[in-house]
């Protein structure tokens, strides 16, 4: 047993030492554990902040913590470097639910992670983001099949199988909806195709416009997204299976056909998507590119940078949970910096590695 434990160990040495070789100020600051409270605090803090900022695809949940610095700070209080694995969850960014509450994406429905790096200033007992940077990757298809050999993999995002069932979809879903709004698309968040059964699989987002069904149909009518009392938001997923043609002895073949399958949720605007339709109009009046093209998921690229002050009153403020304990000092002085990093970063991984 012991002898299979050293290599991983060694291994583990060699890696934290390759990396701490590129820290510029190694011998400088505190390099708290990875698993320390106070860092999980600051950790839970940063990614609370990342889910706030973003406005596309999904919630993200902490996965690890890979890596953590403390400087201190002039005149006063400190500031962290956070480095930060986050894994996507199920939840749309408009669903009102707080990503702790949220199903993480498993692996056979391609999981996708989120780099972080994060700057937060810790002053006053209170946490600030300064800056977020973060890119979101899909886990490699290798590992897909190797988890579950039938999973599909992610379509690119333009891939226009993708929008025709969505657009599908949300037909579907306006024609159900008889009495209320007319939707319409906002995000193709993301999708697949199978072979057996033969379709395409998508989810997105979706919102009122200021239309009913039948306004809607009359080409003269603008219809706009509603972004006053009527404004309404919502997130499907549907399946588009094609069926195949079916042969009739003796007679015309049934041609073939297509089975949707539709679940909504309509999200009360109150609770939580109103940044992402005020989001979406601005995106739309700029024609900013979406943060899928070329991509099969929406990067969660959008960063954020506070460090002027004149931003201070709108970035979230929090009480440091932990601040009445100084960040925690692990005799730096008697221990060799290498050695003191590999007992304490990365820290544990909470749902699975990709
Ligand atoms: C989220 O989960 C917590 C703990 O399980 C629970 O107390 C809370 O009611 C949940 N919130 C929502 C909105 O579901
Ligand atoms: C739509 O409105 C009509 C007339 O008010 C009503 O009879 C019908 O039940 C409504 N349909 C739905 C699906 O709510
Ligand atoms: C929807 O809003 C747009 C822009 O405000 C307006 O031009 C259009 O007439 C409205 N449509 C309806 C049916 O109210
Ligand atoms: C944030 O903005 C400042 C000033 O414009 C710049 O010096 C800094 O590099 C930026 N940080 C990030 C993470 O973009």
């Amino acid at each position: 047993m012991r002898s299979l434990v050293a290599p991983a160990l060694l291994g583990l040495i060699l890696g934290c030492i390759a990396k701490a070789a590129v820290l510029p100020t190694l011998p400088q600051g505190e390099f708290p554990a990875c698993d320390d409270v106070e860092t999980e605090h600051m950790a839970d803090f940063a990614v609370k902040h990342i889910n706030s900022k973003n406005n596309h695809g999904y919630k993200y949940a902490l996965n690890r913590i890979e890596k953590v610095k403390v400087l201190p700070r002039r005149p006063f209080g400190k500031i962290a470097f956070l480095e930060l694995d986050l894994l996507e969850t199920e939840c749309h960014v408009s669903n009102p639910l707080p990503a702790e509450n949220c199903t993480i994406r498993p692996q056979t429905q391609h999981a996708v992670e989120g780099d972080c790096d994060v700057k937060l200033l810790i002053l006053d007992g209170a946490y600030k983001v300064l800056s977020s940077k973060c890119h979101s990757t899909p886990g490699s298809v290798e590992d897909i099949i190797n988890v579950c050999p039938d999973c599909n993999p992610l379509s690119q995002l333009d891939d226009p199988k993708l929008k025709e069932a969505a657009n599908s979809g949300l037909a579907k879903f306006n024609a159900e909806n008889v009495n209320g709004s007319h939707y319409q698309l906002i995000e193709l968040s993301r999708g697949f195709t199978s072979h057996m059964p033969l379709g395409t699989h998508v989810e997105f987002a979706i919102a009122a416009t200021n239309c009913t069904r039948q306004q809607a149909q009359d080409p003269a009518e603008h219809c706009h997204v509603a972004t006053d009392e009527h404004a309404r938001n919502g997130f499907c997923k549907a399946s588009v299976i094609q069926l195949p043609p079916v042969p009739v002895l003796g007679g015309e073949p049934i041609p073939p056909a297509e089975e949707i399958t539709l679940d909504c949720a309509l999200y009360d605007h109150q609770a939580g998507g109103s940044h992402f339709i005020e989001h979406f109009m601005y995106h739309l009046g700029k024609n900013i590119p979406s943060p899928g093209t070329g991509r099969r998921v929406l990067d969660l690229i959008h960063s954020h940078n506070d460090t002027h002050a004149s931003h201070e009153s709108h970035s979230a403020e929090a009480p440091a949970v932990a601040a009445a304990k100084p960040v925690v000092k692990r005799a730096v002085e008697a221990v060799p910096l290498p050695a003191l990093l590999l007992q304490l970063c990365p820290g544990r991984i909470r749902h699975f590695k990709i």
